[in-house]
């Protein structure tokens, strides 16, 4: 019997509706080749795969001679302290995955010292602040100053190998710093996104057993202050297991609250430390991080990653997938509070000995042209950022593009969310300049790097297709309902991998249990993404979106259980069902539907203090975009909320609503239709 998770709650496989537009823009759709300028690098290096024969060669090595393809790509890219003599154990069957079982290694010697050791003034990172015009430079041999003086000051708090320390911090090289000196003691880190309410960070906190979280004083983003280190002292109040909060100096704010001994000045603690700390070997399977992410019921995963695999998927996605050489400089926008942030903007580039751009401001301030701005200013070779900031970019017009100097330009990436073929264009034609290579990447939290993805001197590209599977991964569609694999092309149904790969997640913290019910015994043999896709009648692959209660906000992740149950938490709500609704720049957006307790009057205040909770108790990423209180939620016979009525609703097709039988009362359709026509 197939998943429990493709059944929604109210017992509707939403399969059939994310096939409706399979066929209409696959075989079909326009191909783009790969761009001129990386088929003939005048100059330059040919691209590291610059043909779908080398691709394919590459590719069958991988699947048909595992052993062979990933003995050399990890000794390769990374340096071991005691080699490995086995590559993997355990089976998806098993959820007892282990790659170089009994390799040992240092992440942070990996992405620090090796390269500091060679030039160390070679730059790491290169920080863009929030203020434009105030750029500087970390170099190499900085950084493992940085992060040893960082490490020696965790280790004089008494945290040892396997302890977890979280981090909490905006934007700056000193999150990327904290994190690699959690690696250099194996010390396990959890960083949660600085957008996420005290409450949010609380239950991460314990969750993750941290004694000590590492902060700052305050963020700022667009010119707007973040008050980051009052949020820490909030959700602190209930973590009493906390001993340490060490807190950066970002805006030197005087009124910021210190509450020593518990608080300690970063500034203060590392000027104490000497700046070398012995990188502490630990093996390829010793956790690295959790990071949590939203799944289909309330409460987030802590999804855990290790050290080997996960560093070697890092390193080898984005060697090949941004086609990295020497002297490349790479940007990827996102935030070091999700996975993005973690696999591209630190871990991938720092394993490569890259330059890694830090981005802390928005692509909207002061104006549209912030990130073609940067482009030219570091004349980035290789830009990665989300579909949502590239469609509410292209709102603003070409101008923002055309008086940058974007020619350093040479692959440009999607990630998060399915990019649609006009923003593909868009970003390929004014951004690209028609010079560069697209690359869609599609992955996940729990995949740790790319999955599907085009190589760019190679593949012919499809735009809104993430095209072919990257080295090591097998993929499968199959039937939702039988779980049967649908073989040959032009088939449609739930992505599916059909083998371990080296950075795949290895188990949910303190909950393995739930980590296999929720990815491998849906399908067993198989790992469950989460994700409808279909495979057009070229082989290419198509995202067609969550098939379960999760929801892609502008590339974030969010379960609908979680907001329907902050919405319950207000006093005057007596249920709630949350969908997504499609939006033009954000891809999706929370819609709320609330019913009232008996003597509640629905008002706009009462509205305005219920989007007020959700921001609270999970931060302003869960804002719902449009809440409607109602009489009554469509629901069975039996008494459950049928989501998916709502979800039609929303969409604009209430005239495509089916099968209405199971209504207890089909009259209440109309009134949804009449209610979310006003309120939409
Ligand atoms: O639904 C897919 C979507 O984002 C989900 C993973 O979210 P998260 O773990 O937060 O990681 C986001 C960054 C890797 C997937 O299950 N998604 C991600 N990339 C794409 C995508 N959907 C379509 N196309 C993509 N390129």
């Amino acid at each position: 019997m197939p998943a429990s998770v493709l059944v929604p709650t109210d017992g509707t496989a939403s399969v059939a509706t994310m096939t409706s537009d399979t066929q209409d823009h696959t075989a079909k759709s326009a191909t783009y080749p790969p761009p001129e300028r990386l088929v003939n690098p005048e100059g330059r290096e040919k691209p590291w795969v610059s043909s779908m024969a080398e691709y394919e060669a590459l590719y069958n090595e991988s699947i048909q001679q595992p052993t062979k393809f990933w003995t050399r790509t990890a000794n390769e890219l990374l340096t071991w302290d005691k080699p490995f003599t086995h590559v993997s154990l355990g089976s998806l069957k098993e959820g007892n995955m282990a790659w170089f079982p009994d390799g040992q290694l240092n992440v942070s010697y990996n992405c620090v010292d090796r390269w500091a050791i060679q030039d160390p003034s070679r730059v790491a990172f290169i920080y863009e602040a929030d203020e434009p015009g105030n750029a500087t430079t970390v170099t190499y041999g900085q950084l493992l100053a940085q992060v040893c003086s960082l490490a020696n000051v965790l280790r004089s708090f008494g945290l040892r190998k396997g302890d977890t320390v979280a981090i909490y911090m905006p934007m700056i090289p000193e999150a990327a710093v904290a994190m690699l000196a959690c690696a250099r003691l194996g010390l396990v880190h959890t960083v949660v996104f600085a957008g996420f309410s005290a409450s949010s960070l609380a239950e991460r906190v314990a969750d993750a057993r941290s004694r000590v979280v590492i902060t700052a004083d305050e963020g700022l983003r667009g010119s707007r202050t973040i008050r980051i280190k009052a949020i820490v002292d909030e959700a602190l109040k209930s973590c009493p297991e906390v001993e340490r909060v060490l807190v950066f100096r970002r805006t030197g704010n005087e009124t910021v609250e210190f509450t020593a001994p518990r608080d300690v000045w970063w500034h203060e603690a590392v000027a104490a430390q000497r700046p070398y700390c012995p990188p502490v070997p630990v093996s390829a399977e010793d956790p690295l991080f959790l990071l949590y992410t939203s799944g289909s019921t309330g409460k987030p995963k802590g999804v855990v990653h290790t050290s080997g695999g996960y560093l070697l998927g890092a390193a080898l996605t984005l060697k090949y997938v941004f086609d990295i050489h020497d002297g490349d400089i790479f940007c990827c926008t996102a935030d070091i509070g999700w996975i993005t942030g973690h696999s591209y903007v630190v871990y991938g580039p720092l394993a490569l000995g890259s330059t890694s751009v830090v981005f802390e401001s928005v692509p909207t301030y002061p104006d549209a042209s912030r990130y073609w701005k940067l482009v030219e200013d570091h004349k980035i070779t290789q830009f990665y950022t989300a579909p949502t900031a590239i469609r509410a970019l292209r709102r603003h017009g070409d101008d923002f593009v055309n008086k940058c100097d974007l020619s350093s330009l040479r692959v440009i990436g999607s990630v998060g969310e399915p990019i649609n073929p006009d923003a593909w264009t868009w970003y390929s034609e004014v951004v690209g300049g028609g010079r560069c290579a697209v690359v869609d990447t599609y992955w996940q939290t729990e995949t740790g790097s790319h999955v599907i993805t085009p190589l760019p001197g190679a593949t012919l590209a499809k735009p809104g297709s993430a095209t072919f599977p990257f080295f090591g991964v097998e993929l499968a569609i199959l039937d939702p309902t039988t779980g049967a694999e649908l073989e040959g092309n032009d088939v449609s149904g739930v992505l599916a991998i059909k083998r371990p790969w080296p950075s795949m997640a290895r188990t949910i913290a303190g909950d393995h249990k739930r980590f296999l019910e929720t990815y491998l015994s849906p399908y067993p043999g198989y790992y469950f993404a989460g994700d409808g896709a279909s495979r057009d009648s070229d082989g290419y692959y198509w995202i067609r979106g969550r098939v379960d209660d999760v929801i892609n906000v502008a590339g974030h992740r969010l379960s609908t259980a979680e907001v329907e149950s902050a919405l319950i938490c207000h006093h005057a709500v007596a249920e709630s069902a949350v969908v997504g609704a499609p939006d033009e720049v954000s891809g999706q957006s929370i819609c709320a539907f609330v019913t009232l307790k008996d003597g509640f009057e629905a008002n706009d205040t009462l509205k305005a203090e219920l989007v007020k909770e959700v921001r609270t108790r999970i931060g302003p990423i869960a804002t719902p975009k449009t809440l409607i209180l109602v009489d009554e939620l469509p629901k069975t016979r039996s008494g459950k909320i049928i989501r998916r009525i709502l979800r039609k609703v929303v969409a604009g097709e209430g005239d495509q609503l089916g099968d209405l039988s199971t209504l207890s009362d089909p009259s209440i359709v109309d009134v949804l239709i009449r209610e979310v026509s006003t309120a939409i």
